[in-house]
C-alpha cells in the first residue's frame, strides 16, 4: 500500500476521501502567510488550514472571536500565493455563519470568490447541519469542527477537553454524524478522548482530522507556530514541538544586536 501522499498532484476533497479509504494518514497544518505556506506546501502537507487561530497567534488576541471575514480573506489570499499542491481551507470566523444559512452561504461564497481557497470550515454539530447543507448543496466544500470549539470558549469557560463524560461524548458522536450527513467532506475533532475519536472515525466515512484527539483519526493537524516552538508560553500536551524556534530566533537576534554594537555588521562584503 502506498503511503506516499505526493501521489496526489493537487489535493482535493476527492483525494482526501481516497486517503481515508486507503488508510493513508492526512497531514495538516495551519498557515497564515505566503512564506510559511510555501514552506509547508513544499514539505508535503496535504491540507493547510487558514485557521481563525490567527486571532490568537498572529493578532495576539485572547480568543478567536474578534477575527473578521476581511482578515480571513486577507490571510487566505496570501497563503494561496504560496501553494502548489496542498488543499487550502479558510476558517469562517465567529458571526460569519451563525446567524442563518443564507448569511453563511453568502459569506462562504465571498470567501471562495475572493480567495480561490478549496473550501471553508465551520464549528458546530447538529444545530449547524442546515447551514452546512445550504453551503455544500451550492458547491462549496465544507469542513466541520466538533469537540472543543474555540468560538464557544465563553460558554465553556475553559479550554479543557470535551466529551469526557458519556452524555457529552454521545452528543459529539451525533454532531459528527449530522455534519457528515449535511455534506461536509471532512471534520476536525478537537481535544476529545482518543477512544471517542476512534469511535467517530470508524462511524463516519469522511476523514477525521484530529488535534488533541489521539492517534486513531484519519489525519492530524497542529497550529504551525506551536509545532515549530514559536510560542514559548503555550505547552498543551497534544503539541509535539519539532523545533525550538523561539530560542533560535532569540539567539539570532541577540547575535545581530551584538554584531551591530561592535561595528562588525555590515562588513566589507555586505556593503556597496
Ligand atoms: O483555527 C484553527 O487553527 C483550528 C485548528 C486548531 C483546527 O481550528
Amino acid at each position: 500500500m502506498s503511503t506516499n501522499t505526493s501521489d496526489f498532484r493537487r489535493v482535493t476533497t476527492k483525494s482526501l476521501k481516497v486517503m481515508k479509504e486507503k488508510k493513508i494518514k492526512i497531514a495538516a497544518l495551519t498557515a497564515y502567510d505566503y512564506l510559511f505556506a510555501k514552506l509547508v506546501d513544499k514539505a508535503g502537507i496535504d491540507l493547510i488550514l487558514v485557521g481563525d487561530s490567527l486571532g490568537n497567534v498572529f493578532q495576539g488576541n485572547e480568543t478567536t472571536l474578534p477575527v473578521t471575514i476581511e482578515e480571513m480573506i486577507y490571510h487566505t489570499k496570501a497563503v494561496m500565493r504560496g501553494i502548489t499542491r496542498s488543499m487550502v481551507i479558510c476558517d469562517m470566523p465567529f458571526m460569519s455563519y451563525q446567524t442563518n444559512p443564507d448569511d453563511a452561504f453568502k459569506n462562504a461564497g465571498r470567501i471562495m470568490k475572493e480567495t480561490n481557497a478549496g473550501g471553508v470550515k465551520v464549528e458546530g454539530g447538529e444545530y449547524i447541519a442546515e447551514t452546512i447543507y445550504k453551503i455544500t448543496r451550492n458547491g462549496i466544500p465544507v469542513m466541520g469542527h466538533v469537540g472543543l470549539m474555540p468560538q464557544s470558549i465563553h460558554q465553556y469557560g475553559s479550554y479543557k477537553a470535551r466529551g469526557v463524560d458519556d452524555k457529552e461524548a454521545d452528543q459529539i458522536i451525533q454532531d459528527a454524524i449530522a455534519v457528515e450527513q449535511a455534506g461536509a467532506f471532512a471534520i476536525v475533532l478537537e481535544k476529545i478522548p482518543a477512544k471517542l475519536a476512534k469511535t467517530i472515525s470508524e462511524k463516519i466515512s469522511i476523514p477525521t482530522i484530529g488535534i488533541g484527539a489521539g492517534p486513531y483519526c484519519d489525519g492530524q493537524i497542529l497550529v504551525l507556530h506551536d509545532m515549530l516552538g514559536l510560542n514559548e508560553d503555550f505547552k498543551p500536551r497534544f503539541v509535539r514541538k519539532y523545533l525550538n524556534l523561539a530560542k533560535e530566533i532569540d539567539n539570532a537576534i541577540k547575535q545581530y544586536v551584538a554584531d551591530i554594537k561592535k561595528s562588525d555588521f555590515p562588513n566589507e562584503n555586505e556593503s556597496y
